[in-house]
């Protein structure tokens, strides 16, 4: 059971306008690159409580050149609504082609990427990297806004580095050529994944708009989590990445607290079990064979949630067909409980070293 210590946000609506759209929560899911794909995204889904969801990063080319890996991370279904593409690129034309493109398909909004740290997205001009050029990205992203009907949303962080902190600004300069909402991780390009989320720099760029909804994202990982930094900011809405995967029930969590109730159950080792069959048998669906392999990262957090002894664990990240891994289901529902740790002995890697090398 789960005892709520930080009074729910109690939000005159509890739907969020992002353009045309009406969501249904505030509490989003932020894109974690081979992660939060299609399988992934439904099951989190089916929990309820997720206001929107985001594809991975994109190149825009991909998107309009048809490749293989862009079609995969564009897999969708009616129910995964409402689904926004994230696409980057330093090339206003191709941003601007593979917006296109997206609204033609039906997709719900397009999401640009200004917040990827990685060397070979940075070098290119792309992510975060857009950040350093506020005119450049002000006419980009008004380019991209004017070429759709659908809305147009970007992620950004809160600069390239502590100097030059451009967020407030951009945020404020997107507002005015048709940006529907901003999404901000309260770190610069500099920091990567360490340090703290700066939660006075979500809360200058909140200050800094009109009426632009502004969602703050970093390190989320409870529900009081969430309502502390929407109180601390004043942002509109929360976008949450790694804390979900560590707890899909998160948004459902926030969802039973935003109704009133103030002891949330924790969910049973067959609730689990059954996402887990959930979650595997939609990467089946889509991917056959291969989700054997596809599962692996998500063995670590499985094994130390259900705590299953390190040798079953062990199968499950070594398995290579789908009978052989329904057969060692069969086993956790018989082993669940044996190990003691609740810490996943792997999870969700970030890059490490000297962000200047990644
Ligand atoms: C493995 C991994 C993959 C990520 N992939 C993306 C991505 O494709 N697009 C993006 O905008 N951010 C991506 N991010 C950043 C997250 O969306 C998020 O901004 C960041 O992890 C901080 O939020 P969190 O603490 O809730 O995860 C990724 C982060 C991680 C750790």
């Amino acid at each position: 059971m789960h005892r709520l210590t930080e009074p729910a946000i109690q939000d005159s609506s509890k739907t969020l306008q992002i353009g045309n759209y009406q969501l249904q929560s505030r509490y989003l899911l932020a894109p974690l690159a081979g992660y939060t794909l299609f399988p992934f995204r439904m099951a989190i889904r089916e929990l309820g409580g997720i206001g929107l969801a985001t594809t991975d990063l994109i190149p825009a080319r991909a998107i309009f050149t048809k490749s293989k890996k862009a079609q995969k991370i564009l897999k969708t279904s009616p129910e995964d609504h409402a689904l926004f593409v994230q696409i980057y690129s330093a090339k206003t034309e191709d941003m601007v082609t593979a917006a296109k493109w997206l609204e033609k398909k039906g997709y719900a909004g397009i999401d640009i990427n200004m917040g990827c740290p990685m060397g070979k997205v940075n070098s290119r001009g792309g992510g975060a990297k857009l950040m350093c050029n506020v005119d450049g990205s002000v006419s980009m992203v008004a380019q991209i806004a004017e070429a759709v009907d659908i809305p147009v949303t970007v992620k950004m962080r809160l600069g390239w580095d502590r100097k030059s902190i451009s967020a407030p600004t951009l945020a404020k300069e997107f507002e005015k050529v048709g940006i529907a909402a901003v999404i901000v991780h309260g770190r610069t390009r500099s920091q990567g994944f360490t340090g703290e989320v700066n939660l006075d720099g979500i809360r200058e760029t909140v200050e800094a708009v009109e009426n632009m909804p502004v969602i703050g994202n970093g390190d989320i990982k409870t529900v009081e989590d969430a309502f502390r930094v929407r109180r601390e900011t004043g942002c509109a809405a929360i976008s949450i990445g790694r804390g979900a995967l560590m707890d899909p029930w998160i948004f459902q969590k926030i969802e039973r607290a935003c109704a009133g109730e103030t002891e949330i159950p924790e969910p049973t080792p067959e609730e689990i079990i059954d996402f887990l069959i959930r979650h595997f048998s939609l990467m089946v669906d889509q991917y056959d064979e291969y989700s054997c392999i596809l599962f692996r990262k998500f063995a670590g957090w499985y094994g130390a949630k259900l705590g299953i002894p390190e040798d079953l664990e062990d199968k499950l990240r070594r398995c290579e067909n789908i009978d052989e891994f329904y057969q060692i289901i069969d086993q956790i529902r018989d082993r669940h409980g044996e190990r003691e740790s609740a810490i996943p002995t792997a999870m969700i890697r970030v890059p490490n070293g000297p962000v200047e090398r990644w």
